[in-house]
């Protein structure tokens, strides 16, 4: 499993040409991997995170390419307001890629302010968001919203109970959206990664998580995969050639989700 030592990503030219498209967690990991892959697609991308160090960086290390930063937390209305305000009213695409992980820990171990931002990042910025651009979209008929959601959403054995809790909240955003704005031309699918190799970090700090999950991981995990590779899964759903598909969950996992 994991071929992420054979594959190269191949630029499909003009996919995003005249396309605005939105990317949340853009300045690592999955989400500058996506990024980066629908600009040098034609497409012009709002890039937000909350690092402004890092997306000076990737707007320095691209300047040919079309990167608007903003800086900011998502989970705040200032910073959702200033993506929408930042693309100028037309937003084909939303990609919603920013989150953290939990600490592994079991229901009883739970700490009430790890879940909570769990949740508020995870879930509340996603919803935050997508409720903004969501008008747009329905304004000009037609757009694509994907929500990276995680191994985590689709089974029990990824994560600790918030994360897992989290990411199974995104699946279920996704296929609400999908139900409630299909008809009116809206696409919501969700990518659900399995390990990534990124800048995620994540502490094992439960006995019980430690003594329970990594046997089952061990026997399971496939190899890490590169950001470019869930890139590659996330621009398809969000790109045009992801017609017809609309409230899948896609696991991009080299093949988990199987066993
Ligand atoms: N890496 C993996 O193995 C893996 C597996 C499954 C799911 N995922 C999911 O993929 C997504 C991307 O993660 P990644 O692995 O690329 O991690 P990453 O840490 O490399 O990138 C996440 C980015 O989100 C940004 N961010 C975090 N909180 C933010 C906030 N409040 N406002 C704005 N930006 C914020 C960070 O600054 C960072 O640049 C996450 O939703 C994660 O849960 C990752």
């Amino acid at each position: 499993m994991g071929n992420e030592a054979i594959w190269q990503e191949t630029i499909t030219n003009g996919r995003f040409a005249g396309k605005t498209v939105v990317v949340t967690g853009a300045a690592s990991g999955i989400g500058q991997a996506t990024a980066l892959r629908i600009a040098k697609e034609g497409g012009r991308v709002i890039a937000a995170d909350i690092s402004k160090g890092r997306l000076d960086v990737l707007v320095e290390e691209n300047k040919s390419l079309a990167l608007v930063p903003v800086a900011g937390d998502i989970s705040t209305e200032e910073t959702v307001a200033a993506v929408v305000s930042a693309a100028g009213g037309r937003i084909d695409a939303l990609a919603n890629v920013a989150g953290i992980m939990d600490d592994f820990a079991p229901i009883h171990e739970v700490d009430d302010e790890l879940w909570d931002r769990v949740f508020r990042i995870n879930v509340t910025a996603l919803m935050r968001l997508t409720r903004a651009v969501v008008p747009l979209m329905l304004e000009a008929g037609t757009g694509s919203v994907v929500n990276v959601s995680s191994e985590a959403g689709i089974r029990g054995s990824a994560a600790g109970a918030a994360y897992t809790a989290s990411k199974h909240a995104v699946v279920g955003l996704t296929r609400n959206s999908a139900v409630m704005y299909g008809p009116k031309g809206l696409r919501f699918n969700t990518v659900a990664p399995g390990p990534t190799f990124t800048g995620i970090e994540a502490t094992f700090a439960s006995q019980l998580a430690t003594e329970r999950l990594v046997p089952l991981m061990e026997a399971n995990v496939p190899t890490p995969a590169n950001a470019s590779q869930l890139a590659a899964s996330i621009t398809f759903l969000l790109s045009d050639d992801g017609t017809n598909l609309n409230g899948a969950v896609l696991a991009s996992d080299g093949g988990w989700s199987a066993i």
